[in-house]
């Protein structure tokens, strides 16, 4: 049985680790500060004899005896992590920081989930793990992708300098239950309008793509790399390459819900990529990981979940 720490446990993703690594008979440590996170995400955990979770900030140093860190905890939509910009850049930094300090201090190894917005706006699609990204040090994203990039750094300084089992996943959009139901994010959003009557608002024609990954997926994505050789760091993809049109995305979601909500179009906000796709050849070839959960078959969970969420 293995000790493992997983920071951000009580989110979206991390929700999700949790279970899959106490399914896995492991004895979890989930730290979390609920800023993001919600107790009704882990509460059925808590039935579990070696699930614990403490309420703790990263950007505080923590001291617990593990073996593996799984380092999730940051704010990952832009509604959220522009709520408090300097907490936001501190989590990923001084955040990293703590947690690579214990990795070290305990020989733990230890995962990052870095994120597709390292490569910012990026000029090449779809984007390999040796493209240098685009991004805006100054602007309003900066917070959380030039947070992501040095704690990046600081997880390869930590492995050149400590000798720090390090692992670094860039996640592309995932999507799945407990997403957060206001966060500003398409699939969250299109679900909430749909199943709420709500106009679904597509920016600009509507014909932008995106990839999306399940969170099952993602979930097994961050297993196998945790368990990879050690030489094996990254940065590693992980994402589903398969692009949709936002307008294909609202017109399945529509499907779907049986929803009666009509498209309403609104002007593209600056900055908005035409299009984000992972390339995953070095998943599949480290890993032998691809998505296998098709967008209607995800989607049709997610909408069970958001339909239980707005009963409630
Ligand atoms: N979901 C995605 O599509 C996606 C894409 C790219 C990267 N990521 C990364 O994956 C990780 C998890 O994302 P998510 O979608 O589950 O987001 P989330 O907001 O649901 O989860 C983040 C968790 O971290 C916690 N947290 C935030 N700051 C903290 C701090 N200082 N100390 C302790 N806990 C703190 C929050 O309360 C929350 O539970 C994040 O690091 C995010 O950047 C996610």
């Amino acid at each position: 049985m293995k000790r493992v720490l997983v920071t951000g446990g009580a989110g979206f993703l991390g929700s999700h680790l949790c279970s899959a690594l106490l399914a896995q008979g492991n004895d979890v440590l989930c730290v979390d500060n609920l800023f993001t996170g919600r107790k009704t995400h882990i509460a059925p955990l808590f039935r579990e004899p070696y699930f614990e979770f403490l309420r703790h900030d990263i950007t505080l140093p923590l001291y617990v005896e593990v073996d593996q860190i799984f380092n999730l905890a940051c704010p990952a939509s832009p509604v959220h992590y522009q709520f408090d910009p300097v907490q936001t850049t501190k989590t990923s930094v001084h955040g990293s920081i703590n947690v690579l300090g214990l990795a070290k201090r305990v020989k733990a190894r230890i995962l990052q989930a870095s994120t597709s917005e390292v490569y910012g706006d990026p000029e090449i699609h779809p984007q390999t793990e040796a493209y240098w990204g685009r991004v805006n040090p100054t602007g309003l994203r900066a917070c959380y992708d030039e947070g992501k990039r040095c704690a990046e750094t600081l997880f390869f300084d930590y492995h050149r300098q400590h000798g720090v089992e390090i692992k670094v996943v860039r996640i592309f959009n995932t999507y799945g239950p407990y997403m957060h139901p206001n966060d500003g994010r398409v699939v969250s959003n299109f679900i909430v309008q749909a199943l709420t009557g709500a106009p679904i608002t597509l920016y600009g024609d509507g014909m932008q793509t995106r990839s999306f990954c399940y969170v099952d997926d993602m979930i097994t994505g961050f297993l196998r790399m945790m368990d990879s050789p050690p030489e094996f760091t990254g940065p590693l993809n992980l994402g589903n390459p398969a692009e949709f049109s936002m307008r294909e995305l609202a017109e399945t979601v529509l499907t779907l819900t049986g929803s009666s909500s009509k498209i309403v179009f609104r002007e593209l906000p600056p900055d908005d990529p035409r299009q984000r796709q992972p390339d995953i050849t070095l998943a599949r070839d480290k890993l032998a990981w691809a998505p296998t959960v098709g967008l209607a078959d995800g989607l049709r969970e997610t909408i069970a979940y958001f339909r239980r969420l707005l009963a409630a």
